[in-house]
């Protein structure tokens, strides 16, 4: 057609032009659809998580191992610990020997997850994944709080699979870090594992708990007896042999010393109490230095006065009686307690070594030896076979919050009586606190004991000999 109408050379080129412009057109239209087949695909191939520690591909290509890290996140997870030991059970599940060597060796084996990653993609173009650790992949929790699992986000072809294995060692119960794995199954052999760390530790600070008072007051030239002390932790339990004890108590100095108690627990939490201790100048000190100590018959006398404790007991035929000016001062507080409409009735008076030993007896066989011992004396170291002695009110822990157990306490001294088991003094008396068992010393010794806030043995100075003999 075009040679007919158009005869001349010029129209003969651009005819030839126009074929050309053709075949171009052609070839640029079957180029394109080749490119774009790649590009298409390319919308279909994995997201790859850019979370520390979560690209961990594994390909089972050959029975090769593949951990397809990149080196940053590499680098990240050598320095960790939880992570290593990770690792090393994976190696070592894969039939590698635990060594860290192996470790370095896997590093260099990077270069082949860029190659694994494109073969994959090339098998399985048509397949795409996207997942993501749901919260975050570092946690920490203190020791017992509660895991709460966030699980992951999994899809495959924009569907969500659930096809995840956890694998977990993770025990709240234990300090410690810990690997928490997801295994997602993206097709046949490759899987995916997402990791996430958990931090268990410990914030909480152990206590120590002071026996004996927070402040005491002692005499000049006394010995300072430590009260004693226990520490417990939330983790580590107990912890008293990890006491250290500061004292500087220098009883030939008057003044105010600070005992101090320091425990760390095995996570580095410190906790620091004080005990303080008052040291009497020698003129207000009421304190027998040293004690005199006679025994008459079989009976202790500490500066003239009649002990019985833990440590120095009575003849078995000792045989006293009430004391009848003890007896005569009991009625005269039970009735001024009874004008104030509170009960000291009298529970129990003088017993004899017989009547001990019943008792005794029978604890024994209620509570056993040991726990008897807490709150009953043997026959024979009962205070109440001096006759000097009474129960008074209740024998029982609740009366010591009642209002005539706490009359007794403050009023006791100005009959001539002492609360001989006071509270918070176990360690020294050997009982616990018995607010209703009175010991008559007379009102004058009785004061002075009351003022000194002490037992009956720390003002007679009879500690040490009393706690080394029980
Ligand atoms: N309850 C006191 C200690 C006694 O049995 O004598
Ligand atoms: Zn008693």
């Amino acid at each position: 057609m075009l040679t007919i109408k158009i005869k001349n050379k010029k129209v003969k080129i651009l005819n030839l032009i126009i074929l050309i412009l053709l075949m171009c057109l052609v070839f640029y239209a079957i180029g394109s659809l080749i490119f774009l087949i790649p590009i298409f695909n390319k919308k279909y191939t994995n997201k790859i998580n850019t979370d520390n520690y979560s690209i961990n591909t594994k390909t089972s290509f050959k029975n090769a191992w593949f951990n397809c890290y990149t080196n940053e996140e590499f680098k990240i997870a050598s320095k960790d610990k939880a992570f290593l030991t990770y690792l090393e059970k994976e190696l070592e599940s894969d039939g590698f020997k635990k060594n860290k060597d192996k470790l370095i060796r896997r590093k260099k084996e990077l270069g082949f997850c860029g190659n694994r990653k494109k073969e994959y993609e090339k098998v399985h173009s048509k397949t795409y994944a996207t997942y993501k650790l749901n919260g975050s992949n570092n946690i920490k929790l203190n020791y017992n709080d509660e895991y709460k699992e966030d699980y992951v986000t999994f899809k495959i072809n924009n569907k969500i699979s659930n096809d995840v294995t956890i694998n977990s060692n993770l025990n709240i119960k234990k300090i410690g870090e810990y690997i928490i794995s997801y295994k997602l199954k993206l097709y046949n052999n490759y899987n995916v594992f997402l990791l996430r760390k958990v931090s268990i530790v410990d914030n909480e600070k152990p206590e120590i708990n002071l026996l004996g008072e927070n402040e005491i007051t002692i005499d000049f030239g006394s010995n300072y007896k430590e009260f004693g002390y226990s520490a417990t932790d939330n983790y580590d339990g107990d912890i008293t042999d990890k006491v250290i004890v500061k004292n500087k108590v220098d009883t030939k100095k008057p003044g105010t010393y600070k005992i101090s108690y320091k425990v760390t627990d095995t996570s580095g939490n410190t906790f620091v109490t004080y005990r303080i201790v008052n040291v009497r100048d020698k003129t207000n000190s009421v304190n027998i230095i040293n004690p005199n100590i006679q025994v008459i018959d079989g009976i202790t006398y500490v500066d003239g006065v009649l002990v019985v404790n833990k440590k120095y007991g009575l003849p078995k035929d000792y045989d006293p009686k009430v004391n009848k000016e003890a007896l005569k001062s009991l009625k005269l507080m039970q009735a001024d307690a009874k004008a104030l409409n509170l009960d000291l009735s009298l529970i129990s008076g003088y017993r004899s070594y017989s009547t001990q030993e019943e008792l005794y007896n029978k604890y024994v066989s209620i509570d056993g030896e040991e726990k008897a011992n807490t709150y009953s004396a043997k026959p024979g170291f009962s205070e109440h076979q001096t006759g000097l002695s009474f129960d008074v009110g209740r024998v029982d822990s609740s009366f010591a919050n009642t209002d005539a157990a706490k009359w007794l306490e403050e009023n006791a001294y100005i009959y001539g009586f002492i609360i001989r088991y006071p509270k918070d003094k176990t360690d020294i008396t050997g009982y616990i606190y018995e607010p209703w068992h009175i010991r008559y010393l007379g009102k004058s010794l009785a004061k002075k004991v009351w003022d000194s806030k002490l037992t009956l043995e720390e003002y007679l100075n009879i500690l040490l000999i009393f706690s080394t003999g029980t």
